[in-house]
């Protein structure tokens, strides 16, 4: 079938079977490597995007599903080459190691803080509960997410 979706403000067209999932449609289709695949099963949250703005896994949405929708992966964080606030964080408070988990984080991260400006740390937590990290322990990412909150961090120049 033939679907119709936006992704990162640009509209796409893709010809696919209709149970192909959104993530193998994202990096296979539109060579959009940035979301990453972690368990396959809807259990680690790596491929995380923003479906119609809620952070879905796109491991489990299959592609006749998205027709007519509005789709953020990590590549549409970036403004003109310049990292977003919470990219930037990431970056400075060391959120990202191996970075399987981080674009899923990056992308719940963002979606929550649009949510919540001023988030207390139990609530980063709670935001970040379906995004598994074998690597940094949770800590620097969640202070990374918190610095992006506190309007600590400017925008990469
Ligand atoms: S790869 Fe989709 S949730 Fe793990
Ligand atoms: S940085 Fe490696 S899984 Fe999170």
């Amino acid at each position: 079938m033939e679907i119709h979706f936006e992704v990162n403000g640009k509209a796409c067209q893709v010809e696919t079977p209709p149970m192909k999932r959104l993530l193998d449609v994202l990096r296979e289709d539109l060579h959009l490597t940035g979301t990453k695949e972690g368990c396959g099963e809807g259990e680690c949250g790596s491929c995380s995007v923003i479906l119609n703005g809620e952070v879905v896994n796109a491991c489990l949405v299959p592609a006749c599903q998205v027709e007519a929708s509005t789709i953020i992966t990590v590549e549409g964080l970036a403004d003109g080459g310049r990292l977003s606030v919470v990219q930037q964080a990431f970056l400075e408070h060391g959120g990202a190691q191996c970075g399987i988990c981080t674009p899923g984080m990056l992308l719940a991260a963002t979606a929550f803080l649009e949510e919540n400006a001023a988030p207390e740390r139990e609530q980063i937590k709670a935001a970040i509960a379906g995004n598994l990290c074998r690597c940094t322990g949770y800590m620097k990412i969640i202070d990374a997410i918190a610095a992006a909150a506190s309007g600590r961090l400017e925008p990469q120049k």
